[in-house]
């Protein structure tokens, strides 16, 4: 008989040789590693990472795409999954399990005015239920006949499934992907720095948020369900809306009965210095959407928070009894996993205990601080973020503000990671405008941590440019 799978056993030649010829990598041009070899992670703890050659890192992007909340190597939350799936590890959704219903009551006592969670797998499943949700709800609910579509930021980003790509922004991501759905209706997004308005906060009359009621009479109102956002923009560049900006959002949304979406996948759980993105901000979303730190990345969990008032559409269907379908028609065999609940019960109530939140803002504050410090650097032409949520945008050229390209980003952050530290940047997601370095840690990040992360940048500005 042989012995149990051991992941933790390996040969170092064999994985190396195995990652070349086996693995197909997310975002990667894989010519380069005809020379090169990937990088393979294989421990963590803290904020600390050792790849497979026993290099260290410090890692300033959570995961890679800002999900690991509470750092890495949690005994307790891998001990929560492993009593969880001895004890029960799955029955469809459709019926009840004890993580599922605990995390659900945790979710709502943070979301106040929410009151159904409906529980998937990624970011992008969590936005695709609710389009399906406002669709469904545009041929059930007399009152909202035809409101099908969904209105999307030119910057923002969704997922990356066809429907979550054609409400997404970013043109060169979208790149040979289409043709993209019907339903979709773009709007500008709200950059101070790159104005699209070509106007100045402090006089400008915020003409990003209310040129949206022209671009929905245009389209016309009747056929416009709901309006996604990020409450502040994550992989687009970081940016940050001003203060009036969602409040004025809000009041035009609810003139035209549009539910506004609000994506809290990267920004939920404490990223931005509040437990939600949207709370810096004086408005209440309609849905909301969430993934990456919601079980930190232990395990892969999405959840779409709804009001009673949606949930109710489903509730009444007002058909023919004798034919209706009176209920939300989507499934997720996945979403029935009862592991990601005990996760994510496990390292919200990290998030809570170790008061990760109010770390987030104050070592956000102070890395923020820290990253204008670098504003002395003629490449730096703006600093911006939210609490652990930071990007830098670098220029040629300080007055006009042309981007550098993103051969000179990727030489950039070759310099940071020789130094030991990893950050993360624009990819590949706007025509010659992939110049945001971002900072994103986990929520535990000291001040220590913070200075090394800081410093390896501005070593890597004078070495780059
Ligand atoms: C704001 C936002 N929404 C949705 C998604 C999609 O999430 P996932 O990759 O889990 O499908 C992402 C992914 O980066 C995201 O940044």
């Amino acid at each position: 008989m042989k012995t149990k799978t051991n992941c933790l056993e390996y040969d170092v030649g064999e994985m190396v040789d195995g990652d070349k010829n086996s693995l197909w990598h997310h975002l990667k041009p894989h010519k380069c590693f005809g020379t090169q070899e990937q990088m393979i992670i294989v421990e963590g703890k803290g904020l600390v990472l050792k790849d497979i050659r026993g290099k260290e890192y410090l890692d300033a992007t959570s995961g890679g795409v800002w999900s690991v909340m509470v750092g890495y190597g949690r005994d307790s939350i891998a001990e929560a999954v492993c009593e969880q799936l001895k004890k029960m590890n799955y029955f469809a959704g459709a019926y009840g399990n004890i993580p599922a219903i605990k995390f659900a009551n945790k979710l709502l006592e943070k979301l106040p005015g929410h009151d159904k969670v409906y529980f998937s797998n990624s970011g992008s499943e969590a936005n695709e239920k609710a389009f399906k949700i406002v669709r469904q709800a545009s041929c059930i609910d007399p009152a909202r006949k035809g409101k099908y579509k969904i209105m999307y930021r030119d910057r923002d980003y969704h997922g990356t499934t066809i429907a979550t790509i054609s409400a997404s922004g970013q043109a060169q991501r979208k790149q040979d992907f289409g043709p993209f759905l019907d339903g979709f209706v773009e709007f500008p997004h709200c950059a101070c720095y790159r104005c699209p308005y070509d106007k100045t906060y402090g006089s400008c009359d915020i003409e990003c948020a209310r040129n949206v009621e022209d671009i929905i009479l245009k389209e016309g109102a009747e056929s416009i369900g709901a309006l996604i956002v990020e409450p502040i923009t994550a992989g687009g560049g970081i940016l940050k809306p001003v203060p009036e900006y969602y409040p004025i959002l809000q009041k035009i949304c609810r003139k035209y009965e549009i539910w506004m979406i609000m994506d809290e996948v990267v920004c939920g759980f404490g990223r931005t210095g509040k437990f939600w993105g949207h709370e810096h901000y004086d408005v209440a979303p309609d849905i909301i959407t969430m993934a990456k730190g919601l079980a930190s990345s232990y395990e892969a969990l999405s959840a779409t928070v709804v009001k009673q008032k949606i949930y109710d559409v489903f509730l009444n269907d007002p058909a023919n009894p004798a034919t209706r379908l009176d209920y939300f028609r989507d499934i997720s065999t996945y979403g029935g996993c009862t592991a990601p609940m005990a996760a994510a019960l496990e390292s919200t109530r990290i998030i809570d205990d170790e008061n990760l939140v109010e770390n987030s803002r104050i070592m956000g504050k102070y890395l923020l601080e820290r990253l204008n410090e670098l504003k002395k650097y003629d490449c730096v032409g703006d600093v911006r973020g939210q609490g652990l949520f930071c990007g830098i945008e670098y220029v040629n050229n300080k007055a006009t503000r042309e981007p550098v390209t993103e051969e000179r980003m990727a030489t950039l952050m070759g310099n940071v990671v020789a130094q030991g530290v990893l950050v993360g940047r624009t990819n590949s997601s706007f025509h010659d405008l992939n110049n945001v370095m971002n900072f994103a840690p986990c929520l535990i990040i000291t001040k220590k941590q913070v200075d090394t992360i800081v410093a390896a940048v501005a070593t890597a500005i004078e070495k780059t440019f």
